[in-house]
């Protein structure tokens, strides 16, 4: 069975069922999700391998060869076409065109499912997915249930990393307009025990931890690689229970009455469901989504015991988070431009601005070591690397609005996860493209041999589509310094 044959054998069955990772439902062998490439602009839909299976990871990575792919739609597995796709503006613009969020490049997030291969949803800041006319769910004061699997060990404190329940209009309507599972450590409403990041329930105008709206010390901070977060409400009650979604049983973080604060009690929920923002499109908070349902009707402790033994037995893991030639910690390199008429010049800095210049073995000591680099284990995920400057010790690529920069570590998690880079098979055939962790759509390239972390097409000149794969690709070689 899966999670929703569970839930519906409960009497609370699906109205949404949401995953890019596996089927959610027995019998399902329906599509999964779509993908788009920026090649030719085509989209296919990446299907289980089998009914009730984990999806066509290789269907994906086939349809993307050498080229970059968003993911543009999470369909609904419960057959009410309750499907996800980029979120519109709202009381908040997304970074795109017209105001529209960012979609979730479809490599962000690799996994494994019982050792099949799979991809997440890694939502970077502005990337948000929504429906703003869902069939089915709960409305005012009516119960619901929701749970997801994500990754505990992405999140930050911006506002709202959520799944779940939110207004159809997408704007802030009042308290007590939403009901979504919020991941992160955001303190400017609830908080739990630590210093996060914490299970809450985003119920509109405040992210709760418990009946107070402040601090509950009873909700742990928790980060499992892979975290289940659960959220059920219904009339005067709901509660918030978490756990480690590859072993073990849920916890109870909470489980109680509404808030007495005004406004949740009885609540307003309007029935749209988002996914990676807040009610209002508020899109800063990053976090990866794997999988996750909305119910209708107060599912039981026992029902969603059987969902958490379900979703262990899926067996998540983790796997390689790079490809292509393969990068040495603490070897020092060079990266050689493979765009026409540019592969005399490497990757190098001027003192804060990270560029190409035409380097050779006759260069300068100064200039062939701004072109050097030492390769180090991942300042903010060690399954990838960063680029130590070779003149400058302890200066480090990173991107700041998108623009590359040499800049020395803060110690901050913001610096360390902006100069954490991916190394990638070349998008055009040759050597290595190297994608931001935090931005899995954007690869570090020159445009006007200036450094950026640009993507393939978008509102940024230095994203342009034209020579795109050549401008990403870098032959890497021993340093010349
Ligand atoms: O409740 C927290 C956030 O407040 C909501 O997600 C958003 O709509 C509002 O800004
Ligand atoms: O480069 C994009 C973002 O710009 C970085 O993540 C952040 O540090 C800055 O605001
Ligand atoms: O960085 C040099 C060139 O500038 C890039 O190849 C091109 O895309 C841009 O015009």
């Amino acid at each position: 069975a899966g999670p929703c044959d569970i839930y519906a054998s409960g009497g609370t069955p699906c109205i949404a069922a949401h995953s890019t990772t596996r089927a959610l439902y027995n019998a399902y062998s329906g599509s999964l999700y779509q993908v788009k490439r920026g090649s030719d602009g085509a989209t296919t839909n990446i299907a289980p391998l089998s009914a009730g299976g984990v999806a066509n990871a290789a269907a994906q990575d086939n349809f993307c060869t050498n080229t970059t792919c968003l993911i543009t739609i999470i369909y609904d597995q419960s057959g009410r076409g309750n499907h996800l796709t980029q979120a519109p503006p709202g009381g908040f613009n997304g970074p795109e065109a017209n105001g529209y969020d960012n979609l979730a490049g479809a490599i962000g997030a690799p996994v494994t499912l019982n050792g099949q291969k799979a991809y997440g949803v890694f939502v970077s800041p502005g990337t948000g997915y929504r429906n703003n006319a869902v069939s089915g769910s709960a409305t005012g004061d009516a119960a619901e249930g929701m749970y997801a699997v994500l990754d505990g060990t992405h999140y930050n404190g911006a506002c709202c990393f959520d799944y779940g329940n939110a207004e159809t209009n997408s704007l802030d309507t009042g308290n007590g307009h939403m009901e979504a599972i919020y991941f992160g450590d955001n303190t400017v409403w609830g908080s739990g025990s630590g210093s996060g990041p914490w299970i809450m329930a985003d119920l509109e105008n405040g992210l709760f931890s418990g009946a107070n709206p402040k601090n509950n010390a009873a909700d742990p901070s928790v980060s499992y690689r892979f975290l289940t977060a659960l959220i059920k409400g219904g009339a005067n009650k709901w509660a918030i229970k978490g756990g480690n979604a590859a072993s073990g049983s849920l916890s109870t973080y909470y489980d109680g009455a509404r808030p007495s604060v005004s406004g949740y009690n009885p609540m307003s929920k309007e029935g749209a469901i988002i996914l990676g923002i807040g009610g209002d499109n508020s899109n800063g908070a990053q976090g990866t989504f794997y999988e996750g349902v909305m119910t209708t009707g107060y599912p039981s402790d026992a029902t969603e015991n059987s969902v958490q033994a379900n979703i262990v037995a899926a067996r998540y893991a983790t796997t390689s988070l790079t490809s292509g030639p393969a990068l040495t910690v603490g070897s020092s390199i060079s990266f050689r431009a493979t765009t026409a008429g540019y592969t005399d010049r490497y990757l190098a800095h001027t003192g804060a601005t990270v560029n190409t210049q035409v380097v050779s073995s006759s260069s300068a000591t100064t200039l062939k070591q701004q072109a050097s680099w030492t390769v180090r284990t991942g300042l903010g995920n060690s399954a990838c690397v960063s680029f130590e400057s070779k003149d400058t010790a302890g200066s480090y690529i990173r991107h700041y609005d998108f623009g590359l920069q040499l800049a020395a570590n803060d110690g901050s998690k913001q610096f360390k996860e902006d100069a954490t880079f991916c190394p990638l098979a070349g998008l055009n055939g040759q050597g290595n493209s190297i994608r931001a962790w935090g931005y899995p759509t954007r690869y570090i390239r020159h445009y006007g041999n200036v450094g950026y972390a640009a993507s393939n097409s978008g509102v940024h000149t230095f994203d342009s589509a034209t020579s795109f794969n050549d401008d990403v690709s870098w032959v890497i070689s021993t340093s010349f310094a």
